[in-house]
């Protein structure tokens, strides 16, 4: 029998081991959740919207686009990047954003959870260092404080080998042992610190093309929470995603045993089916949703994927459906537009356009 063949069996070996070995969490049951209408939207745009720009961005800049999304309700943030600053230059000051995010907390409605990405321990060190700098300024799941912003560190697995070699010079299986002992250091007291695991290019690879198996996906996430991550991030890196494609991955990770609330939906809109997709996940169960302001990003390593769904498109789309994710569109256009004419570009999100236009005709 194939290894495929027999992955959905092994799979099921895997639950209840996973029970047993992993922290105890509280979750809310399937049809509770189908009721409840809240969603999370992570805003991705000062890491994953920025990584991709040509030009260096500053700091300055980049700390103001924290500040101001900060201001907008918004739960999490996705803030930098500790990757080879050779792999990715524009992710180069992730320590000095961390150290600002620290020391000066952005203001915000509600506490906030800050991310980074670390690919390995040299990333996780460096994130480390800062810390250890700043030790009794950040929230942890052993001595939580609603005052201080709280911290997330993501690793990023890909579901094909080809991107996990352009991605990060390694092998599926050589990024996954890496990633271990990332999240087993980020977990360990005294920093307790949330893990993210994302899987790239789950529904489409710029270089392996629709042969993406969700097989793989789930087996991938099956290991990724084995380890500890938290959460699981689906990305739609190449925006290739179809509504059944979407669906069927979905329902093969459900069949493997994973909960939709241990997954977050990581759309990319360069075909336009970015809300499509948003809107078959929401139907399956799913309530994390992540986002970037203006539409802004690509990967450096996925030639052709233009920009994330927008978070002022995502924003507007929930609320459509009476979902509330509990952010201020209006506030969220305006940074989109502000960040839009930092970067001398044009507004990549529909709906922040429409809103700022409307606004602009009553006020004439
Ligand atoms: P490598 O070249 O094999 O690494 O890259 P290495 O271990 O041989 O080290 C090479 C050099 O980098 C050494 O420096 C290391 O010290 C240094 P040298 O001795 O030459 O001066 N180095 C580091 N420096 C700072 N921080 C580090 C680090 N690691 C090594 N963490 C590596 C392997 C993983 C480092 C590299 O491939 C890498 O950084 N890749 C990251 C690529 C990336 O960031 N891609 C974008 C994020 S993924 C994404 O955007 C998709 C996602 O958003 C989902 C979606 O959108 O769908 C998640
Ligand atoms: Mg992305």
């Amino acid at each position: 029998m194939s290894r495929l063949a027999t992955l959905p069996r092994r799979l099921a070996l895997l639950r209840p081991l996973r029970r047993t070995t992993c922290t105890a969490r509280s979750y809310s049951t399937a049809s509770e959740q189908r009721l409840d209408n809240r969603v999370k939207i992570v805003e991705v745009g000062p890491r994953d919207g920025l990584q991709n720009e040509k030009n260096i961005v500053p700091l300055a800049t980049k700390i103001e686009l924290i500040e101001r999304l900060a201001k907008t309700g918004l739960q999490t943030i996705e803030a930098g990047s500790f990757v080879a600053p050779k792999w990715v230059p524009q992710m180069a000051n992730s320590s000095e954003i961390l150290s600002h995010i620290l020391t000066t907390p952005p203001p915000s409605p509600h506490p906030l959870t800050y991310s980074f990405l670390a690919p390995n321990m040299k990333g996780l060190s460096n994130a480390f260092s800062i810390l250890d700098a700043n030790p009794s300024s950040f929230s942890t799941e052993s001595n939580p404080s609603p005052s201080k912003p709280s911290l997330e560190m993501a690793v990023f697995a890909s579901a094909t080998e080809t991107f996990s070699q352009k991605n990060l010079n390694a092998s599926i299986a050589a990024s996954l042992e890496a990633f271990r002992a990332v999240i087993s250091a980020a977990k360990e007291t005294p920093y307790n610190l949330r893990v993210r695991g994302y899987i790239s290019v789950v529904l489409g690879c710029p270089f392996e093309g629709y042969d993406v198996s969700p097989h793989r996906v789930a087996e991938i996430a099956t290991g990724l929470l084995e380890m500890g991550v938290d959460e699981i991030a689906l990305g739609d890196t190449t925006g290739m995603g179809t509504a059944p494609r979407t669906k069927d991955l979905l329902n093969c990770l459900r069949s493997a045993g994973i909960r939709n609330e241990d997954v977050a939906m990581h759309f990319h809109d360069t075909y336009g089916q970015a809300l499509v997709n948003t809107a078959v996940a929401l139907e399956h169960g799913i309530r994390t949703f992540d986002a970037s302001v203006s539409g802004l990003g690509g990967c450096p390593y996925s030639p052709g994927a233009t920009g994330n769904v927008a978070t002022e498109d995502m924003v507007y789309f929930m609320e459509s459906l009476g979902m509330d994710a509990g952010v201020d569109l209006d506030g969220v256009a305006e940074v989109g537009e502000w960040i839009s004419k930092e970067l001398g570009r044009g507004n990549g999100s529909t709906v922040g356009r429409a809103v700022l236009g409307r606004r602009k005709r009553k006020q004439e």
